[in-house]
This record gives C-alpha cells, sequence and structure tokens, in this order.
C-alpha cells in the first residue's frame, strides 16, 4: 500500500526543529543596525540570510545594494501562473543588546528555556524579527518538501535597516520598483495579543526622531571650583525635556496635539471590542506597583490598550552627560540625548520634527549651544480589514492557532508598511508575527514562544493555500 501523501502541514510538522534550529543559526549573528557597530556583521547577517533563503529552495537570491544601505536581501519562487504574488516582508538587522547584566543568558547565544507560556527561545532577534525571516522561509519550505508547488507566487524581501529608521527606503524602490510587483504585502513583523491569542494588525504608529545636543563648555570642569555661575549643560538639557511633555506626561508642544485626527464614532464602536485588564497591562509592561497609569483607565473615553496606537507620545530613549562610572564632581561639558515622538492619524511627520526643533530651540536655556542631529521622520499607517486579502489572513490565523484573530493596532512603527503598500498602488498590507507581549523586543531577554513560533509556521502555509482559494473570486 502506498502512503498516503504528505501535507505541507505535516512537513512542517516533522521540520520544525530545523526551522528552530535556522532561526537560532541567524540569532548568533548581531546584526546591529546602529551606529557604532560593525557594519561587517550586516554583511555577514546579509549573508547568512541569503544562503537561508537558498537552502530553503527560493530562487534567484540576490543581495540588493544601495551606498550606504545594508543588505536587503532578495529570493523568490513564481510558478503559479493567474495565481496572486505575494511580497513577503521580515527584517534581520537587530536592536543594541542593552545591558548585558540583565540577560539570563547571553544576548547572542540562543537558548531554549521554560518561560511564560512554556519553552522559548531567548536571544536578540528571536521574535524582532529572525522570526519572521524563518517564518517565510518554514512556510515556503514545507510546500516544496511535500513535493507541492506553492499555490501563490511569492517575493521574498528581507530588509537590513528597520531598527534604524529605514533610511533608504526611497532610493531602494526607485531602483527595484519594479522587480517588487505583487498583490499582497505580508509582513511578518508584528506581534499576537497575547501567548496562543493570534492577532491581525490594522494601524501602526509613525515615528519622528532626534538627538539633542546641548553644549556650554569647551571641557569638563570641577563643579565645586565654578558651579554657580557657570552653568550646567545637563540641567539645561534636563529642563528642556522637561518642558516637552505636561504633568500627565502629554505632548506639551504647540500644535502638535492639535493634528491629532478625533476618534470617529466608527473607531469608537471598533476599539471597545479590544480587550484591556489593567493587571494584564501592568503585567506585560513589567510596571512597578507604584507606577501609575497615565491618563487613567479612560481618557477621553479611550482605554490604555487603545491609546497605545490611535494617540501620540513622546519618550527620552537615551541621555547621555557624564556615565555612573565616572560620575565625578564635575559640571559635564555637554549632555546628550535621544528622543523621539510616535505618531497617530492626521499627524504630518515633518511639521511635527519642524516643531519639535523649534520648541527645542525656544527652551534652551542660559546661552547654551544647541545642535540637533539624527533627524527621522514616518507617517502612521492604518488599514481597513476588508477583501479577500483580509479574510484569507483571518482564516489563516484562525486554523494555525486554533483560535479566532483579534483585530489590533500596535503602537510600534514600520516605516517599510505605507512606503511599500503606497508604492505598490495601495494593495492590501497583511501585518502578522510572532511576538507576545512576554517577548520584550528591544529589551533584555527578548524571547519567542515555541509553541506560537509553530503556530505561526503553520498560519503562514495556511496563508498562502487561503489567499490562493480566494483569488479571483
Ligand atoms: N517590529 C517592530 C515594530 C512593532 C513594534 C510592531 C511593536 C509591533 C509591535 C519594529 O522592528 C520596530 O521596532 N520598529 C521601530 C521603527 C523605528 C526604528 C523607525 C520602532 O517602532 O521603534
Ligand atoms: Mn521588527
Ligand atoms: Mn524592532
Amino acid at each position: 500500500m502506498k502512503a498516503a501523501p504528505k501535507s505541507p502541514q505535516d512537513l512542517l510538522q516533522a521540520n520544525v526543529k530545523s526551522h528552530l534550529q535556522d532561526l537560532m543559526e541567524l540569532m548568533k549573528i548581531p546584526s546591529i543596525s546602529f551606529e557604532g557597530f560593525p557594519v561587517s556583521e550586516m554583511e555577514r547577517s546579509g549573508d547568512a540570510v541569503a544562503a537561508l533563503l537558498k537552502k530553503r529552495g527560493l530562487e534567484n537570491v540576490e543581495i540588493f545594494r544601495l551606498p550606504g544601505a545594508f543588505p536587503f536581501v532578495y529570493g523568490d519562487y513564481c510558478h503559479a501562473p493567474g495565481k496572486p504574488t505575494l511580497l513577503l516582508y521580515a527584517h534581520h538587522d537587530v536592536q543594541p543588546a542593552g545591558n548585558p547584566e540583565r540577560w539570563s543568558s547571553p544576548p547572542f547565544e540562543p537558548t531554549l528555556r521554560e518561560g511564560p507560556g512554556g519553552m522559548r527561545l531567548y536571544g536578540r532577534g528571536a521574535a524582532d524579527d529572525k522570526a519572521g525571516i524563518v517564518l517565510h522561509t518554514a512556510a515556503i519550505a514545507s510546500f516544496l518538501e511535500a513535493g507541492q508547488e506553492l499555490p501563490v507566487n511569492v517575493k521574498v524581501i528581507i530588509e537590513g535597516e528597520e531598527e534604524c529608521g529605514s533610511s533608504h527606503l526611497e532610493g531602494f524602490l526607485k531602483k527595484y520598483r519594479s522587480r517588487l510587483d505583487a498583490d499582497v504585502l505580508v509582513i511578518a513583523d508584528m506581534g499576537n495579543f497575547d501567548i496562543g491569542v493570534p492577532a491581525l494588525t490594522m494601524a501602526l504608529r509613525g515615528i519622528v526622531g532626534v538627538h539633542i545636543e546641548v553644549s556650554g563648555l569647551d571641557k569638563s570642569v570641577h563643579s565645586g571650583m565654578w558651579g554657580g555661575p557657570v552653568p550646567d549643560p545637563a540641567m539645561a538639557l534636563s529642563k528642556m525635556l522637561a518642558s516637552l511633555v505636561d504633568d500627565q506626561g502629554r505632548i506639551a508642544i504647540p500644535g502638535v496635539l492639535e493634528q491629532v485626527e478625533p476618534l470617529s464614532e466608527a473607531e469608537r464602536r471598533e476599539f471597545a471590542r479590544i480587550p484591556y485588564r489593567e493587571e494584564d497591562f501592568r503585567k506585560q509592561s513589567g510596571m512597578l506597583p507604584g507606577s501609575e497609569i497615565l491618563g487613567g483607565a479612560l481618557e477621553d473615553g479611550i482605554s490604555p490598550m487603545v491609546r497605545l496606537f490611535r494617540k501620540p507620545s513622546l519618550t527620552v530613549n537615551a541621555i547621555e552627560a557624564s556615565s555612573r562610572l565616572t560620575a565625578g564632581n564635575i559640571i559635564n561639558r555637554s549632555a546628550w540625548s535621544k528622543v523621539t515622538i510616535r505618531l497617530v492619524a492626521g499627524m504630518d511627520p515633518e511639521k511635527v520634527l519642524a516643531q519639535l526643533k523649534a520648541h527645542l530651540a525656544k527652551h534652551t536655556p542660559w546661552g547654551m549651544e544647541l545642535k540637533i542631529t539624527g533627524e527621522a521622520a514616518s507617517p502612521a499607517w492604518s488599514t481597513q480589514m476588508k477583501g479577500p486579502a483580509f479574510d484569507a489572513a483571518y482564516a489563516a490565523l484562525e486554523r494555525g492557532y486554533g483560535k479566532a484573530p483579534l483585530t489590533l493596532g500596535s503602537g510600534g512603527s514600520i516605516p517599510f508598511v505605507r512606503s511599500f503598500s503606497d508604492a505598490l498602488g495601495g494593495v492590501p498590507a497583511l501585518l502578522v508575527g510572532v511576538e507576545d507581549p512576554y517577548t520584550n523586543a528591544h529589551g533584555e531577554n527578548e524571547s519567542v514562544g515555541v509553541s506560537d513560533f509553530e503556530k505561526g509556521c503553520l498560519s503562514h502555509i495556511y496563508l498562502f493555500e487561503e489567499l490562493a482559494k480566494r483569488w479571483g473570486k
């Protein structure tokens, strides 16, 4: 008797360990795209991703190059005439690892251990976003290993500069747009609602950022000998930063909040479905017991879960003057900070950037010198979850996770999404991924749940099938 032919799902289940192994191999490369980290690791990471795409059956694998940009890796498999073409996106760069002492296992030594929801894989990039790369390769490979053709055409694009602001997207589109024609964008760089509870993301915030340097001296000096008449640049910076928000943490830069598009009645109704429990919110964000939820449980009738993607916010990401190690009794010659603002519907990034800079200039005290660099600006994005592509994604997640997905907005930003869905003429963008509220992306001990990783891969297989089935109907 002949054995029944194996399905892609069977192959995924049989080979999930080897896909997890692919993920671990990618995680060993510290592909940090921030300034000051070795470019050679970004190159090594690009090469490793290209090799993985080839190994998993993709064709025409190529590293797309743009002067000054980190490698974008491309591969395709287009043998389904008449079927839709998916542009599958993830990014292979990661954020810096933060404080090494706060990692339970070294950030670039992928480690499996128990954690929230069972077995988890720990290390930088585990979820954000090396898992996204492997979701694509695992799904594609499962069809090919089952001896089947893919039910759709796929073009895989793995970005190398997402975490540092995607500053070459425009040039990239100019050069490569014609090779990236697609009917649907699939972005694997998101989070689920909870462990085992999938989500489809329908909104992202935009982002505006600056690096601020305030200087008052040509050298650091003794704070006893000179303190008083000589102004302190670190204090000047502190006052400037404090002027950016009111006592409820709301942005206090004139003209910024005014841009926010008020929530429509339809949005209010739709968002009322998004669950919010203070207890979960506190636990997942890691807020200490005394720490207040700004705006309370309902600001303007809007819960914190909704404010995360439908209200703007301002964060001081870093401050540097002296350091703990060199905290002598000195007046520091200069002080530095990175500030970012998250944008929502209605906000114009360039305008907010100009308002932020003008506000900082106006609030620079004591004749200190102000230098602003590292400017970044990209708009918010949102979509109506309607049409066959969204139906397909919904069905695929429901099949893969055994639970209906929630449609959620996310507070994070991915400049690629807006640029590409616009460039491709407004094609639907499906935002999925395997982060969960315990992932701690960008922080220490980043992790991905092994069981959700598998469910995510499975959903990706179903997504190809569901899209093929619904296309043109
Ligand atoms: N994957 C995240 C975006 C994200 C965050 C999606 C939370 C869903 C939930 C992405 O890698 C990211 O971190 N983006 C940066 C963009 C910035 C550098 C322009 C961000 O949001 O800070
Ligand atoms: Mn990401
Ligand atoms: Mn990220």
